[in-house]
């Protein structure tokens, strides 16, 4: 089973950004907003803001208390738009219940919309012609391509619909020629779907759900999730123990899909950049 290393990839796509960014005497600017005092938002919020650093990125981190009202929400992202300095804009999801945030993530303008969770990028990338699309499943693709998978006529089966991962990811398999399917909640018998697909993407945020009696022979294993265990260590949405020597590769969890995110985070403010240039 071959183990898809998505540490060693980020790190790659990370070193040639920032040999991108030293030809440029503005760096590129990257803003990042988180609201309350969640931990694993917190956590990832310093993983990006270190990424930006590590490339030569301006990186400007702005924490929110959880009581800040929408139209403040609004006003920051605002006069974020404006700013010349930031090219890109990412407000870390969750918000708190009492903020619309749909109603912020619109308000990003599409240039500046890194995350590509803006209905206009949203649009451009079910279209086949995307500008800027969302990180993880932009990571998964150039994993996917790392193993030289070629995804045209491939049966891929997607666990999980949100609009952070399961449905872009369907957009970008489709546009690469694959036939997808997306499971959710409300899926019947999901195991014989899995059972006959090529590809599956594993996006439910469920620790160890997928097991070797949901996949055939030879599949390739894309793990979304990050659990964390009651020991405090971390596990995918994938049984890795069991289904070692079925698959025929898999993503890690720890090391696989996560750093490759932040990664072309850094990449899609790039893209922003040079879109302006
Ligand atoms: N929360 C979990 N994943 C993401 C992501 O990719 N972007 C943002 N903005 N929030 C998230």
């Amino acid at each position: 089973m071959k183990i898809i290393d998505g540490k060693t990839l980020a790190q790659n796509l990370r070193k040639k950004i920032a040999n991108q960014v030293k030809q440029y005497s503005r760096p590129p600017g990257l803003a990042v907003i988180l609201v309350g005092d969640d931990e694993a938002s917190q956590l990832y919020v310093r993983n990006k803001t270190r990424a930006c650093v590590e490339v030569g990125f301006y990186s400007d981190q702005i924490h929110k208390s959880s009581n800040i009202t929408e139209e403040e929400l609004l006003s920051e992202v605002n006069r974020l738009n404006e700013n010349q300095n930031i090219d890109g804009i990412l407000v870390q999801l969750p918000l708190p219940l009492h903020i619309d945030s749909n109603k912020i993530i619109e308000a990003i303008i599409p240039e500046k919309d890194v995350d590509g969770f803006s209905s206009e990028n949203v649009g451009k990338l079910s279209q086949n012609k995307s500008f800027i699309s969302p990180c993880t499943p932009k990571g998964v693709m150039k994993m996917l391509d790392s193993i030289k998978c070629d995804l045209r006529g491939k049966d891929c089966v997607i666990i999980g619909a949100s609009n952070i991962v399961g449905r872009p990811m369907a957009m970008e398999l489709l546009n690469a020629g694959a036939t997808v399917q997306v499971c959710h909640k409300g899926t019947k018998e999901i195991t014989h779907k899995t059972k006959s697909a090529d590809v599956i993407i594993a996006a439910a945020g469920v620790a160890n759900l997928v097991k070797s009696d949901w996949i055939k022979e030879g599949v390739i294993l894309i793990d979304v999730g990050i659990n964390r265990q009651a020991d405090g260590s971390m596990t995918g949405d994938v049984d890795f123990e069991d289904v070692n020597g079925i698959a025929s590769a898999i993503t890690p969890v720890p090391g696989g899909v996560g750093p490759m995110t932040i990664a072309v985070l850094l990449e899609n403010t790039l893209i922003a950049y040079e879109a302006k240039l």
